[in-house]
């Protein structure tokens, strides 16, 4: 099949509710994406934070080989051996204390806004139900999760959204004292806003959520779904800001590329879903549950701080690139989780980028992200650099560029 074909299929038996770009995917190997006619691109973008071991990694090779011949599913009807021993590697990496596996990020946001008025309901606080979240969140696309996120052009359509969802400003510690109270069951917030333009949470903000939830009794959800599970150097990004949040859904890399997301839980949160409450018939197959361990070794082997030195490194190219490119107005982000927040829109660059070889994207209009594979190189940074320094200028409006160059 070539990339002609691939449209013309895609055109005529799918939904036409994604805009994917003019490349057929065959094949990759560590940061390198494969396509037609031996043509290679760098990967900056790893499957929207997915494929944190790159491609074709030998240990995730010859697992997936003995697995194949084993048993693939089983249902949470029975044990097998490889939920537990994975849950047991997120609990020490999280300091959390239970976990319950689904199939993807959307599906643990909506079972940590179930578990939080569950938990309320079963304490005799029916009043509590309200769920407070932040301008420029994503959390994801069903109706609950999608009630918490705040771009108004994912929830128009679908209006009306679950009732009792509220938005406050994003690291105003002001807002949150006086918008916490009995009624609320939970505060949602991510600690690097991924969809939202990699704003960072500032510590004092976290911890203003943290306090505002101790007080009230309401929990505190931080979803780490993008920025979690190493991304930012850390194993979780809460972890800088001296915070340990009540509910942590976590998915994208954790199951390597299979899908697979996790609820983690403080005690008395875990216990409020009895048996039958809640469930999901794939939700921490054994495969996925095998990836994930094999993932999760390398987190507690390391791996996170090898992000955090190769992000830092990354850092400081992309802040040399801000001071000299003045299409650029700053850089964002943490670890390998990093953005270049621009002076217009990021659409031509990301196209220009795949014409050259690069793969990266964009994220609230203006900002190129980048969420390369964990084992990405040097080499392979300075490269994607040389890159935006060209085509940043290249592709910066003419009206723009005049404006700038007065400035
Ligand atoms: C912070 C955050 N929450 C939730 C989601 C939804 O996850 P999924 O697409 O796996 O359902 C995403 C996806 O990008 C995300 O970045």
């Amino acid at each position: 099949m070539n990339l002609q074909e691939a449209q013309a299929l895609d055109a005529a038996h799918l939904f036409q509710n994604y805009k994917r770009a003019p490349l057929l995917v065959t094949g990759g190997r560590g940061c390198t994406l494969f396509g037609e006619g031996g043509r290679t691109w760098l990967d900056f973008v790893s499957g929207i934070g997915v494929n944190a071991l790159g491609h074709g990694d030998d240990r995730v090779v010859s697992i997936l080989r003995e697995a194949a011949g084993s048993v693939l599913h089983t249902s949470n009807l029975y044990h097998h051996p490889y939920a537990a021993p994975a849950a047991e590697r997120l609990k020490r990496l999280s300091g959390l204390d239970r976990v319950f596996f689904a199939n993807s990020g959307t599906e643990v946001v909506e079972a940590a806004i179930k578990l939080a008025r569950a938990r309320a309901k079963k304490r005799g606080e029916g009043e509590r139900v309200e769920v407070l979240a932040f301008e420029g969140s994503f959390h994801g696309r069903t109706l609950g999760a999608l009630s918490a996120t705040s771009t108004e052009k994912y929830r128009a359509p679908f209006e009306p959204l679950v009732p009792g969802f509220r938005f406050l400003p994003f690291n105003d510690e002001g807002a949150i004292a006086s918008a916490v109270g009995p009624r609320t069951a939970a505060v949602i917030l991510e600690c690097v806003q991924g969809e939202g333009g990699l704003a960072s949470a500032r510590p004092t903000f976290t911890r203003a959520v943290r306090e505002a939830c101790d007080r009230t009794g309401a929990a505190m959800i931080a979803d780490e779904i993008q920025c979690g599970l190493g991304r930012t150097g850390r194993p979780f990004a809460y972890q800088k800001h001296g915070v340990l949040p009540d509910l942590v859904p976590v998915a994208k890399p954790l199951g390597l590329g299979l899908p697979l997301g996790a609820l983690l839980a403080r005690e008395p949160w875990a216990a409020a879903f009895a048996p039958g409450d809640h469930g999901t018939t794939f939700g921490g197959n054994p495969l996925a549950c095998r990836l994930a361990i094999e993932f999760l070794d390398r987190l507690l082997g390391g791996l996170a701080e090898v992000v955090g030195e190769t992000g830092a490194y990354f850092h400081t190219r992309l802040e040399a690139l801000a001071a000299s490119t003045p299409g650029v107005l700053e850089v964002r982000g943490e670890g390998l989780m990093l953005g270049l927040a621009l002076a217009f829109d990021a659409g031509p660059v990301v196209d220009r980028a795949l014409e050259e070889g690069f793969l990266v994207n964009r994220t609230a209009g203006t900002v190129l992200r980048f969420l390369p594979p964990f084992v990405v190189g040097r080499g392979e940074i300075d490269r994607l650099v040389e890159f935006l320094a060209a085509a940043i200028p290249a592709c910066t409006p003419t009206e723009v560029a005049g404006t700038l160059s007065r400035a």
